[in-house]
């Protein structure tokens, strides 16, 4: 039955996972989004027989499964870019990804309305701080991209706000004094961090832009360390260190998008298998590219990124774990540990030691000052970047949130304040604050 309560809702749309929360009659509720989940994995199936698309753990289900179709990950981080406009051949169709989109927040619309039980007009969407590092204008396009997306898939009101903001506004909720807190929201495609003054009395003003003193972020998240334990733990595997007949390194490209989620897909084009099948001709001792294109032949991309991800984040709890890839490649058996692991992302851990400095610089305050550290998005469990994060802060104390959902129930309680019921308060601006 349609209940009448006024139902606005806030949509963290992820590269790696996705959360809603809806507010109706003032509560603000996370949307269990596939069965009883409060989070759904970013990922599409669309079978090949050309039947209607699944979403979430049941694509990833469908590929393992080796159903014939097609999977794909991490669409977010093509947000912006040209691929966006490409038609790629799914489902017997060659469809954009814009309209892969679209299907993928309808879908989480229609949950999220069959739960509230009412149709929902108005969404506060997530975004990262930069879609994409140093270029403005792609940033705004990749904005205006995701609101084409999300009013196709039938919103009516979109606005936006910064992904830390949100998490500030979930640590913020339940809080009892004023602190000043420095947000650090590491996910699976962007890190960004917010510096806000957060407190009970501030929670219901309507003008919050003097509580935000600086939000940064880049484009550094757990797909890249992903890609980077697999660059240097299996690639070396399927021939990315083997030479060409004549002495040269092979061409790193082949490598790279396989080891990259959004780029799996890309891969097995017939000019792309030209290609290959040119590299492997060339190659100085064949057997170990062989595999490689084994691999691809296979569709086995999306599993040896999984099995690489599994292994990162076990990692996690662990000093060194097994990379079985058995099934994917006959023999080939892989070892990581948490030094080789720390060494491969060095890079990433420096580019957000900067990161984060460069957030403290713009808001005028030191690292003494903040009071809090609130870590939440999944990459904040790789205790390398944990212990960064709190290293930088000398006399806070860190919060880990809820890592996976204080984005999407931040998003909720920004659409409460933007979209107020009927006659309680007046409508405030909807631009993201930065
Ligand atoms: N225990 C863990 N240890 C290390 N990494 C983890 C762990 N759990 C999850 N992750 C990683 O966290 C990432 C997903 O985090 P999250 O769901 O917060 O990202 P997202 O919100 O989808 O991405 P973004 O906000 O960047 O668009 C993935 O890369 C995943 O591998
Ligand atoms: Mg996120």
């Amino acid at each position: 039955m349609q209940n009448t309560l006024h139902t606005v809702c806030g949509i963290d749309f992820g590269t790696s996972n996705s959360t809603v929360a809806i507010v109706r009659g003032g509560e603000t509720t996370l949307v269990p989004v596939e069965e009883a989940h409060t989070t759904i994995p970013s990922a599409i199936f669309y079978p090949g027989n050309g039947s209607l698309p699944v979403y979430g753990r049941q694509a990833i289900h469908a590929y393992t499964e080796r159903e014939p179709g097609r999977l794909m990950r991490s669409l977010k981080s093509i947000l912006g870019s040209e691929l966006m406009a490409e038609k790629t051949a799914v489902g017997g169709q060659y469809r954009s990804f814009e309209s892969i989109l679209v299907g993928f927040l309808a879908h989480l619309k229609a949950k999220t309305e069959a739960f509230a039980g009412t149709p929902i007009e108005a969404v506060v969407m997530g975004r990262p701080v930069h879609f994409v590092d140093d270029n403005d204008v792609v940033d705004a396009r990749a904005e205006a991209k995701l609101a084409d997306i999300a009013r196709a898939a039938g919103f009516k009101t979109v606005s936006f706000q910064f992904e830390p903001i949100a998490a500030a506004l979930s640590f913020e909720h339940t809080l009892a004094r004023d602190e000043l807190v420095f947000i650090s929201d590491i996910g699976g495609g962007t890190a960004d961090f917010s510096i806000v003054a957060v407190g009970p009395e501030r929670r219901s003003r309507t003008d919050r832009s003097k509580d935000i003193l600086a939000s940064d972020g880049i484009r550094v998240g757990g797909t890249n360390l992903d890609m980077k334990l697999s660059m240097s733990a299996v690639m070396p595997h399927l021939g990315s260190r083997s030479k060409t007949k004549t002495g040269l390194d092979l061409p790193r490209w082949p490598f790279v998008d396989l080891a990259t989620w959004h780029r799996i897909h890309t891969i097995a084009t017939s000019k792309n298998m030209n290609t290959l099948k040119q590299i492997l001709a060339d190659c100085a001792e064949p057997g170990v590219f062989e595999r490689y294109i084994e691999v691809i032949r296979g569709q086995n991309g999306h599993l040896i990124a999984a099995r690489v991800e599994q292994a990162k984040i076990d990692l996690s709890a662990k000093d060194s774990v097994d990379i079985d890839l058995n099934d994917t490649m006959r023999g080939l058996q892989t070892k990581t540990d948490r030094p080789g692991f720390e060494q491969a992302i060095d890079a990433e851990l420096q580019r957000l030691k900067k990161a984060v400095s460069a957030t403290l610089a713009a808001s005028g305050r030191s690292g003494a000052d903040i009071t809090t550290v609130f870590l939440t998005g999944g990459t904040s469990a790789v205790p390398a970047v944990k212990n960064l994060m709190t290293g930088l802060f000398a006399n806070a104390r860190t919060i880990e949130g809820d890592l996976f959902n204080s984005v999407g129930f931040g998003l909720a309680l920004e659409a409460k304040r933007r979209h107020p019921e009927p006659g309680k308060s007046k409508k405030v601006s909807g631009k993201a604050k930065g």
